[in-house]
């Protein structure tokens, strides 16, 4: 285990996020200040909650000792169940994550959608702002003066010629269509969220934001992957 965080301001939060291609942890002090590097392992196959736990849990003994859990999950949760995961294994389905977290880890945990967790990391608070995610799956989080309308799964939207909008921009779609054309893709997705949301702020992360290769409009923005790890205090704050 890491040295001791009794100089830092606490609470001290545990910062996970989940993903269907890599599950990374940091410890954050009570500003949101990186205690930790971020930590890194691939999410095991299949990933099952079993295998996943057990990983965290190696990955967890490597950080200073915590008061709080923050969790993103990629999926849609529902009181502190994971009610989807379709990148995952489907026994995640209805699965009690935070409860089984409090009760392996003896700490307090909040649990929510990934992109959800990453938006509250980087969204300003006013008007209407929405944060896409760009990784194994396409997330999605639409927030109003700061407030999540929770549940948003445009991912699994129907979009063009019948396939969803993960199809065209998740980890699949990168790799089916090329970066030229997924860059067009995600160009017109941009347009069509624009008129179906009237957001007035766009956040685009996760880790295939690194191969945008167009110039984004100025109330467009990249935030950093680190954002879905930061979102973790602020989520906190919003269900504290
Ligand atoms: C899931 C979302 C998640 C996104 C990014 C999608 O497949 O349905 O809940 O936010 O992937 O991980």
């Amino acid at each position: 285990m890491a040295s001791t965080t009794s100089r830092f301001p606490h609470p001290i939060t545990l910062a996970v996020d989940i993903g269907g291609t890599g599950m990374k942890l940091m410890a954050l002090d009570a500003r949101g200040n990186p205690l930790t590097e971020r930590l890194r392992t691939p999410t095991p196959n299949p990933a099952t909650p079993g295998l996943m736990l057990a990983a965290l849990d190696k990955m967890r003994k490597e950080i200073p000792k915590c008061d709080r859990v923050s969790v993103g999950f990629p999926g849609v949760i529902k009181q502190g169940k994971t009610l989807t995961a379709a990148n995952l294994h489907p026994s995640w389905v209805g699965f009690p994550l935070r409860n089984t977290l409090e009760k392996r880890w003896q700490l307090p945990v909040h649990l929510a959608n990934d992109a959800a967790v990453q938006g509250y990391g980087a969204i300003s608070g006013r008007g209407v702002e929405l944060v896409l995610t760009l990784g194994t799956g396409l997330g999605s989080a639409l927030f109003t003066d700061g407030h999540l309308c929770p549940g948003l799964e445009l991912g699994h939207h129907p979009w063009l010629k019948g396939n969803t909008y993960e199809d065209f921009l998740g980890r699949r779609g990168l790799k089916k269509f090329g970066k030229k054309r997924w860059n067009r893709l995600l160009e017109k997705a941009i347009t069509q969220t624009a008129m179906t949301f009237n957001w007035d702020r766009l956040y685009l992360g996760g880790g295939n934001a690194k191969e945008i290769n167009f110039k984004l409009p100025s109330y467009v923005s990249t935030i950093s992957n680190e954002d879905g790890l930061f979102g973790g205090v602020a989520l906190w704050r919003f269900q504290g």
